[in-house]
């Protein structure tokens, strides 16, 4: 089969298009022709073996597929021609087929695209996980996003108002982001530079109930002064590089927190939570209760620039590379 394969740590420009044998299947395991493969951040730190995941060499990229079922264990809950969502976490996704475990393969809603479905599964049950578990949102409810117009950034917009929220706050660092993050469903936007002054203008001075925060670095100090009384700022990953210090009379003084949430952590600790999250999120993707995601495609050829666009920047909304 044709995969996206890194076999030196160099970054996404060393993701090479190789020829290698299918994946074999294994007790438990579904064997998935992908249509597509969904790209995210920590896709970027794997090629430079920066993430805590770390595959031998040479690896195939990508974590999450979307596609048809070829051949699944007889007492599974999907069947051969099923249409599917699954994820490999991590490495294992962008090959013309791939193997995941039953209990990480889901059934698509007929109303969303394998290119759309390819995109959900790790950034919607990421910014669910967030809302729902460790930011415990309540109905009405503020939350404000930063790099909305990324993948995690634009799953919080998609699904913040049908999980309760009553304004979604989008900060990002252009005027083209502003653009996507209103696309998504933000109630407001603000850019970057100023951003707290326009948050705090924009909530009368009370800030907003939660923060999730997948880029860190220097606007973390920020994110807490933005928080109202009881507010939660939710620590998800660290685009912005460096990995930022909490001084916690900050939290003491404002009676408000900072919570750690690591979905992938939660999954592997929790046996039964996918299928739990799946069983509330689907139905409000088949009713069109959250829009499905708009993502950008790239063929796989081109998959090297698809995970540099996440590595430089410039990616908006959610990249997937489609594979047939
Ligand atoms: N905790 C979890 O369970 C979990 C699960 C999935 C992903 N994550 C993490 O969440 C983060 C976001 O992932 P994603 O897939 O949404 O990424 P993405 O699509 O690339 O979006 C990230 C956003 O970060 C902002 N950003 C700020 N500084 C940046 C820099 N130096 N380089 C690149 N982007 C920068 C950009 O927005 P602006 O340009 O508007 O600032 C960008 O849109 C990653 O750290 C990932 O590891 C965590």
């Amino acid at each position: 089969m044709r995969a996206a394969q890194v076999s030196k740590l160099e970054g996404p420009e060393s993701i090479e298009i190789v020829d290698i044998p299918e994946p074999a299947a294994y007790p438990g395991g579904v064997v998935i022709d992908v249509h597509a493969a969904g790209v995210a951040f920590p896709d970027v730190l794997m090629t430079r073996g920066l993430y805590q995941m770390k595959p031998e060499l040479p690896f195939v990229v990508g974590g999450e597929v979307a596609g048809i079922v070829r051949e699944a264990p007889a007492d599974a809950h999907v069947r051969a021609g099923d249409r599917v969502v699954a994820l490999t976490l991590l490495g294992n996704a962008m090959g013309e087929v791939a193997v995941a475990p039953a209990q990480m393969v889901f059934r698509l809603p007929d109303n969303v695209s394998l290119e759309a479905g390819a995109g959900i599964l790790f950034n919607d049950l990421t910014v669910h996980f967030c809302l729902r578990n460790r930011g415990r949102l309540a109905a009405g409810e503020t939350v404000l996003v930063h790099g909305a117009a990324g993948g995690i950034g634009t799953s919080t917009l998609r699904m913040a108002a049908a999980l309760g929220a009553g304004r979604v706050i989008a900060v990002v660092s252009t005027e083209a982001k502003a653009e996507v993050a209103r696309a998504n469903g933000a109630t407001d936007v603000v850019l970057t530079d100023g951003w707290l002054a326009a948050v705090k203008e924009l909530t009368g001075g009370r800030g907003v109930d939660i923060v999730l925060d997948p880029v860190g670095g220097d606007r973390f100090t920020d994110s807490i002064r933005s928080l109202a009384s009881a507010g939660r700022l939710l620590v998800v990953g660290f685009t912005a590089g460096e990995i930022p210090t909490v001084k916690v009379n900050r939290l003491l003084l404002k009676n408000v927190e900072v919570t750690g949430a690591a979905w992938g952590e939660w999954v592997m600790t929790h046996p039964g939570y996918l299928a739990e999250q799946w069983a509330e999120v689907e139905p409000l993707l088949a009713t069109g209760k959250i829009a499905p995601p708009q993502p950008v495609l790239y063929p796989l050829a081109r998959a090297a620039e698809a995970v540099a666009s996440l590595d430089n920047r410039t990616a908006t909304g959610k990249v997937v590379v489609t594979l047939r």
